[in-house]
């Protein structure tokens, strides 16, 4: 049976490739909805985009819902200058047409969770934390009925990559982070650690031109986009696609290596704010709380990229 999701985002082309693989894959993957964050991107643009994906997947079935517009106590910091002005910069698509649900996403969030049964629903989040801390402060009731949390976020041993000591989502809102890396719930992350493995490369990218269909055409506008920030900034051949391990995770865990481990969030120091402090070599007895994925098979997950995009 396909395992139920939610899939909370702030689109961002990598974020855009992650929802293509989940629509890609219903035998797998049944998206109960999709909740936009402000993250990347202000949240108009983030539920608008996510509209635009399901739109180039041709899955105008799939509720889409606006959540919070800023972090719990913080003022939102964006990421144009990886992203462009949209967030999806690279293809040019056109106004989604589907329309943005009425429910606030974190009452959404909260409905499902209680209204399935307990235990049978994943969350994945794909950017800062703030609707899933939401719906945990809101409803407590709810945070026992999460089948479990895959996300992305955090970065230790592959440091920062929006201040030297924290990784985006987590810097964005780092108490939101903090109370969900301590919720209790069964935690995976995909931190930098991992997915700066899963560069892009010119092979990588031609097998989505290959595909030549409108999908395959949208990956490449926005993967050669995108990974030019990184690949400048890096100096490697090839960008991280972060967001869509979450999802190959699910689809494929065999391909993915990573420890249980303690984690936890920085929120006091302004220098290391949003921190993930990992606890790699067990060197304290904090209780393990995260499955901290540090390794991929990299040709396996292009290979699945391209084989589950095929279908759309
Ligand atoms: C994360 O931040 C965003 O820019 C990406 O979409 C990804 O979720 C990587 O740090
Ligand atoms: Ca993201």
């Amino acid at each position: 049976m396909a395992k139920n999701i939610i899939i909370d985002t702030d689109p961002g082309q990598d974020d855009a490739v992650a929802l293509l693989l989940a629509l890609a894959s219903p035998q797998e993957l049944n998206v109960l909805g999709i909740t936009a964050v402000a993250g990347n991107v202000p949240l108009a643009l983030t539920q608008r985009n996510a509209r635009v994906v399901c739109e180039v997947a041709g899955k105008r079935d799939v509720p889409v819902f606006a959540g919070c517009d800023a972090p719990l106590n913080r003022r939102l910091v964006t990421a144009e200058h990886v992203h462009g002005k949209t967030g999806l910069d690279g293809a040019d698509l056109p106004d989604p047409t589907m329309p943005l649900q009425d429910q606030h996403a974190v009452d959404f969030i909260i409905e499902t969770l209680r209204r399935e049964p307990s235990g049978t629903v994943t969350l994945c989040p794909l950017g800062p934390l703030t609707n899933i801390a939401t719906a945990f402060q809101r409803a407590p009731d709810i945070v026992e009925r999460v089948q479990e949390i895959v996300l992305m976020g955090g970065a230790y041993f592959e440091v920062g990559n929006i201040t030297p000591a924290a990784e985006f989502n987590i810097y964005v809102d780092p108490e939101a982070a903090r109370e969900v890396f301590a919720s209790g719930v069964t935690l995976t992350m995909m931190p930098l650690d991992v997915t700066h493995k899963a560069l892009t490369s010119k092979a990588r990218i031609d097998a989505f031109r290959t595909l030549a269909t409108e999908v395959g055409d949208a990956c490449v506008g926005w993967l050669e986009f995108y990974e030019r920030f990184d690949e400048d900034k890096y100096g490697t051949d090839g960008g991280p696609l972060h967001d869509p391990n979450v999802i190959a995770y699910l689809l494929q865990p065999d391909i993915y290596e990573g420890r249980h481990i303690n984690v936890e969030v920085e929120t006091g120091s302004e220098l290391t704010m949003g921190m993930t402090v990992a606890d790699w070599w067990g060197v304290t007895d904090r209780e393990a709380n995260a499955l901290f994925i540090g390794d991929l098979n990299a040709e396996g997950f292009y290979a699945l990229l391209a084989e589950r995009l095929a279908r759309l």
